[in-house]
């Protein structure tokens, strides 16, 4: 491994490692997040019906995994970009019976295939591309959803009166005065984090990006108790 391969590594870890434990201790409430998609699934698939589903950003595939071995004729396909993301998702994948794993960008990975899903799904990480960059990733959403299949995200959200600036406070307080569970290094980590990276947008605009994309109009299914996360859904026509 090289110095820069290190350096890359050891701050994947520490981010990983921080991230885990906001999936352990469910600070950001996928175990809701989870419910609400096996619902919608169940109620649209039954659990025998054949379908696709592309879970861009996988990371471990932990939620998305746990939830889809319910479905016993699901095609799922996992994208990210870091390959030690994937090698967790393997094994949580495994219950799987149809399941490949793509080492990707996932906007590289929607803009160069042709092959058409029924369900794509990203979890908490478009709130990292900004309202400039919705279109593009919309457009190429609409491109590879099959007629009718659905374009499902679990991401952090403005509130409606809320400025980007405001959003990150309310966050940042959040990990410092309620994650209390996990370390101060972790919650430092993931503040750090927050600051550099977070880009979210209102749904508002969420949901005009999308319809001017070609998409209906965005459903929320579920919002977290702490209003920093929804799940939304808008389907191909
Ligand atoms: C916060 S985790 C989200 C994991 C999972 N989707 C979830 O909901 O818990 C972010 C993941 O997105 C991946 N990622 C970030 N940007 C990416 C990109 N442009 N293309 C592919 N993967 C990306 C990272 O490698 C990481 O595994």
């Amino acid at each position: 491994m090289n110095a820069e391969n290190s350096q890359n590594f050891e701050l994947f870890t520490k981010s990983w490692k921080a991230y885990q434990a906001i999936i352990e201790h469910d600070y950001l409430w996928h175990s809701m997040a989870a419910t609400a998609l096996n619902q919608w699934l169940s109620e649209q698939f039954g659990t025998d019906i054949l379908f696709s589903f592309v879970d861009l950003a996988c990371g471990d595939s932990s939620t998305t995994a746990g939830v889809l071995q319910n479905f016993r004729n699901v095609n799922y396909t996992g994208v990210d970009s870091s390959s030690q993301a994937l090698n967790e998702a393997s094994r949580n994948t495994s219950q799987i019976t149809h399941q490949t794993l793509v080492e990707s960008d996932y906007l590289d990975f929607l803009a160069t295939g042709e092959e058409k899903y029924d369900v794509i799904y990203i979890g908490l990480a478009a709130h990292h591309l900004g309202l400039e960059n919705l279109d593009q990733f919309f457009n190429l959403i609409r491109n590879r959803l099959n007629p009718g299949g659905a374009f499902i995200a679990y991401e952090t959200f403005l509130l409606p009166d809320e400025t980007l600036d405001e959003h990150k406070k309310r966050l940042s307080l959040i990990i410092r005065y309620f994650w209390s569970a996990m370390s101060l290094a972790y919650r430092q980590t993931v503040v750090e984090h927050v600051a550099m990276n977070d880009r979210p947008v209102l749904i508002a605009d969420w949901n005009e990006k999308v319809t001017n994309a070609g998409l209906t109009l965005t459903q929320v299914l579920m919002k977290s108790p702490d209003r920093l996360c929804s799940m939304v859904i808008s389907a191909s026509k």
